[in-house]
């Protein structure tokens, strides 16, 4: 069993929690504060129970010390700072003495948060290797562990995996809790018809995930790089689109085993990969030098007759380029259709997450998650290695044994 907030004793006691902070940034502003703004409940939680709390966060990935100027959680800091809402510290450094002091100082409801705890993966990668080492160390600064890091739960990094086998009092936080409790349903007992949009750049993280909503949904509607795979898999030329060879072979099984689950695109906006300009195509017209950029008004109107007749619609990634003006058509006439229908729709974070912001559907979707490659992990393997992680033997257990 997992514990969750509510069933752990946190008074006054120190926390480790396991947030994440990773959002886009551009050009030192934070664009979407949204998994930061979905921790406070968490940590209102812990201040009001006095506890004595440790944020730590990733940012971004670490390869060179360069890395660390534009990965520094220092602008997170100083966005919570701004809020007025808590007392809290930054710790400059990940691990130390500097640290270890302020966590052994803290005062009951004080926070700290800590620097991008990927700053060590320069030091033998000990993050992202999951170092038995740092994961006693983080765990030697607190009491109980908290992970509300959803988005990063499919990772077995220390302090995702780590701390929580030194730590013997752990649980999950509320992000965690509401994830589970939205995701669950679309893998054990989605409302039918289950329609599921995909889209996104990249194939290769997002082919298990396919084979196994193809199993569960009634249609899968790929637009955005992924369903250029696709097409290329069906005998289309792509021109110059973006394409995953590694996955080609697994999209053709694919296609053999759903061919009637599987819906792809009928036309597209594609712009030639030496010019500004675009137009739309019919896939028989595209040549060459054509990169696909978004899905055209054809496929638009097929994917509305499916989405329609929805009851559970899961979205992840986006159609097309919606950062770019000629291609976020699609992405935007999407997620109108999807918000506006009758079904339950959950997003799955990530570039959906934040182009359902972009064009102001947040409100009216019905749950949009903080994960990108977690949510697609959870649904694939209906668990997470951050959530076995937690797992502890139920008490009826233990008075067994
Ligand atoms: C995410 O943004 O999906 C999470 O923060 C995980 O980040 P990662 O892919 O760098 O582990």
């Amino acid at each position: 069993m997992i514990k969750y907030l509510k069933d752990l004793d946190l008074k006054e006691k120190r926390v480790i929690l396991r947030v994440d902070y990773n959002v886009p940034v551009e050009n030192g502003k934070i664009i979407n504060t949204k998994k930061i703004d979905d921790s406070f409940e968490t940590i209102d939680y812990l201040v009001k129970e006095r506890a004595k709390i440790i944020v730590l966060s990733h940012f971004g990935r670490i390869k060179t010390e360069d890395d660390k100027k534009d990965n520094t959680l220092k602008p997170i800091y100083d966005y919570i700072k701004s809020l007025n809402k808590y007392d809290i510290l930054y710790s400059a450094v990940p691990m130390g003495d500097m640290l270890t002091t302020m966590a052994n100082t803290l005062e009951p409801g004080q926070i700290v948060l800590v620097e991008n705890t990927r700053f060590l993966d320069l030091n033998g990668n000990l993050e992202s290797s999951n170092d038995i080492q740092l994961s006693m160390y983080w765990a030697s600064l607190a009491e109980v562990y908290i992970d509300d890091a959803f988005a990063s739960m499919h990772r077995f990094h220390s302090s995702i995996t780590g701390i929580p086998k030194e730590i013997e009092e752990k649980g999950a936080g509320f992000l965690v809790e509401k994830e589970i409790e939205n995701l669950k349903p679309l893998i054990t007992n989605p409302n039918k018809p289950f329609t599921v949009i995909m889209g996104g750049a990249k194939l290769d993280d997002k082919i298990e995930l396919i084979y196994s909503l193809a199993e569960i949904a009634d249609n899968i509607l790929l637009g955005g790089g992924i369903a250029n795979t696709f097409l290329k898999a069906s005998g289309y030329d792509i021109g110059s689109s973006l394409v995953s060879d590694e996955s080609l072979a697994k999209a053709k099984a694919i296609l053999a085993e759903f061919k009637d689950k599987i819906v792809l695109p009928k036309d597209v906006i594609v712009s030639p990969t030496y010019s500004q300009t675009y137009e739309l195509k019919d896939l028989e017209d595209i040549v060459i030098d054509d990169m696909i950029g978004d899905i055209g008004s054809k496929t638009v109107e097929h994917f509305k007759s499916i989405i329609e007749k929805a009851n559970t619609i899961f979205i992840n990634g986006t159609v097309g380029k919606y950062e770019e003006k000629p291609f976020s058509n699609g992405t935007q006439e999407i997620l109108n259709l999807a918000a506006n229908s009758k079904a339950k729709t959950i997003v799955g974070g990530g570039d959906a997450g934040t182009a359902a912001k972009k064009f102001g559907y947040e409100e009216k979707l019905d749950f949009i998650s903080t994960g990108g490659g977690a949510t697609l992990s959870y649904i694939a393997n209906r668990t997470l290695p951050g959530l076995t992680a937690l797992e502890i033997a139920d008490e009826e257990d233990n008075s067994k044994s």
